[in-house]
């Protein structure tokens, strides 16, 4: 049976598949939309007259911020709350800084309405931490209609290290940069893939088992012709060998299909051509030859 035969019938089969393909294709993920892009924050503060700076790939981009490198000195909302929800919101922005970002914790309203609280505020980026209890999980936030401004989420415990020491009085500044591409889409689409290519070879599978043989008018020709030599082969002469027979004689031939002598009892098939063999050598030669091994005559034909 092969798998690969095309019948009539199985192009029915291939444009079925050939139209699933392509649904699946079409259906492939738009990477600008699913990609996920690493933010790598160098924080740099002062403590004491040392300058500490440390770099970590801590952030990733929201969906809808640029992807582009910014940085400056980080503010704080002002007020008993971090979450910048009051688009009255005051940031304490040092002085000296003429570019700033604004960390603002996540929760209270829209990503898309904090951002854009900050950013009417004049903040050149935010950085958002994650609710508490989090740890440093991230995801990449959902923000529409802020495209003009980088937003990145930061993990609780980093947004909390860093509140902390700008509400000690510490001047913190942030570069942000873009990092790595992830593509979490991928492996998901990987697997579905294998799936599918599972499904279609266990279709053809079936539809080959399945499907009523209808032999072909050379399959049909090839089965008359098997037929023919079965029977031609029967009608030939068989012989056993007794002591005495001129074909016992060390001098006369051996079987050319095995190569040994002859002996008494042997059961010889006796050719048309006059060319003997054992039976058990000669019977499936001539299922697959059809010719003497000798002199190729053909057995159909004498
Ligand atoms: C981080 O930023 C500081 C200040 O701009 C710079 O001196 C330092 O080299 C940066 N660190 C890295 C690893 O890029
Ligand atoms: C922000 O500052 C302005 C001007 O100083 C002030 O009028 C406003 O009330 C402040 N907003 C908040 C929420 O405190
Ligand atoms: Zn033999
Ligand atoms: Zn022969």
């Amino acid at each position: 049976m092969s798998l690969l035969r095309i019948t009539p019938s199985s192009h029915l089969v291939s444009s079925r598949l050939l139209r699933l393909s392509i649904f699946l294709l079409l259906s492939l993920p738009d990477s600008r939309g699913k990609a996920i892009w690493t933010a790598h924050l160098n924080i740099t503060f002062q403590v004491g007259n040392r300058i500490i700076s440390e770099l970590g790939e801590s952030g990733v981009y929201g969906n809808h911020s640029p992807l582009e490198r910014v940085s400056g000195a980080v503010a704080l909302p002002e007020g008993w709350n971090q979450n910048a929800c009051n688009p009255m919101t005051n940031f304490s922005r040092p002085e000296q800084a003429e570019s700033w970002l604004a960390l603002i914790e996540r929760g209270g309203c829209t990503f898309t309405r904090k951002i854009n609280v900050a950013a009417e505020k004049g903040a050149n980026g935010v950085i958002i931490y994650n609710y508490p209890g989090t740890g440093n999980k991230v995801f990449p936030m959902s923000h529409q209609g802020t495209e003009n401004i980088v937003a990145v989420m930061i993990g609780n415990l980093k947004g909390m290290e860093l509140l902390h020491l700008i509400q000690k009085g510490v001047y913190v500044t942030i570069i942000i940069e873009v990092g790595r591409m992830h593509m979490p889409w991928l492996s998901h689409y990987v697997i579905s893939l294998c799936t599918f290519l599972a499904a279609t070879v266990a279709y053809l599978f079936l539809y080959c088992a399945w499907r009523p043989r209808v032999p072909n008018s050379s399959t049909r020709r090839r089965r008359q012709i098997k037929a023919d030599v079965k029977k031609a082969i029967g009608q030939l002469q068989l012989r056993v060998l007794k002591e005495g027979d001129k074909e016992l004689d060390p001098n006369e031939d051996s079987c050319v299909i095995c190569f040994d002598i002859y002996k008494p009892q042997d059961v010889v098939r006796v050719l048309n051509c006059r060319h003997f063999f054992h039976k058990a050598c000669i019977d499936p030669w001539l299922l697959a030859n059809r010719t003497c091994p000798m002199c190729k005559c053909d057995i159909l034909k004498t």
